[in-house]
């Protein structure tokens, strides 16, 4: 029972993943913490993010790095967008997600690729999308609820060009699987959101 959740930043697929999990039962994995955490260690180690060896050499940052709260900014974010561009980068973190995605049981896996190339196979696939403005708001809110001094306006530009990044790479970029449904968040609260893709998967399986 493998649930793939895919989308742009900020359009809820985290939240809904993890209510996901919650509420099957099944562990799991945020994958853009896998390339926030290269991201970072690239920054870490003085290197550039858009330099394919130096991002391939970040792949073995140290797992105590996932539990890092800077993970989370915008500043880690686009870090993370760029060196997911580079195909080798993308293969060295894509063991670790299979692995993941087929343990016995099932899982929850969050991300960009994960209905197209981390498990295509998965019975059911959600895209959660949102306008840019509904994200930017909610990201807003976020980003101020950690203390972290950025504008709506910053945030919207953040959002359009990782947007644009994630879809325009060649390899695995950012796409709805055929067989995915899509599910638009914009006009949903939190609540709403989560009953709707719970209800989207019990179809899924039925
Ligand atoms: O979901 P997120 O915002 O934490 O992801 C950060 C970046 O990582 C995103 O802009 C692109 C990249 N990413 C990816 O390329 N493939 C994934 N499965 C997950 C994230």
């Amino acid at each position: 029972m493998i649930i793939a959740v895919d989308g742009p930043t900020a359009s809820g697929k985290g939240t809904i993943a993890k209510a996901l999990a919650a509420h099957f039962n099944l562990p799991h994995l945020d994958t853009g913490l896998l390339y926030r955490a290269v991201g970072r260690q690239v920054a870490l180690d003085g290197g550039n993010p858009d330099d394919a060896g130096d991002a391939l050499a970040a792949c073995s940052f140290p797992d105590s790095l996932l539990e890092d709260p800077e993970l989370r900014s915008e500043a880690s974010g686009g870090l993370a967008s760029r060196v997911s561009v580079h195909p080798a980068v993308r293969q060295a973190l894509y063991d670790r997600q299979r692995a993941f995605a087929t343990q016995a049981g099932g899982a929850v896996l969050d991300g960009r690729d994960i209905g197209t190339v981390i498990a295509p196979e998965a019975p059911a696939k959600l895209f959660i999308v949102a306008s840019v403005d509904a994200r930017a708001q909610r990201r807003f809110l976020e980003m101020q609820a950690q203390g972290r001094a950025i504008t709506l306006e910053e945030i919207a530009a953040d959002l359009e060009a990782r947007d644009r990044r994630d879809r325009e790479r060649a390899e695995a970029p950012l796409r709805a699987a055929d067989d995915a449904v899509t599910l638009d968040t914009s006009d949903l609260g939190k609540d709403a959101a989560i009953a709707a893709a719970i209800a989207l998967v019990d179809k899924a399986f039925a």
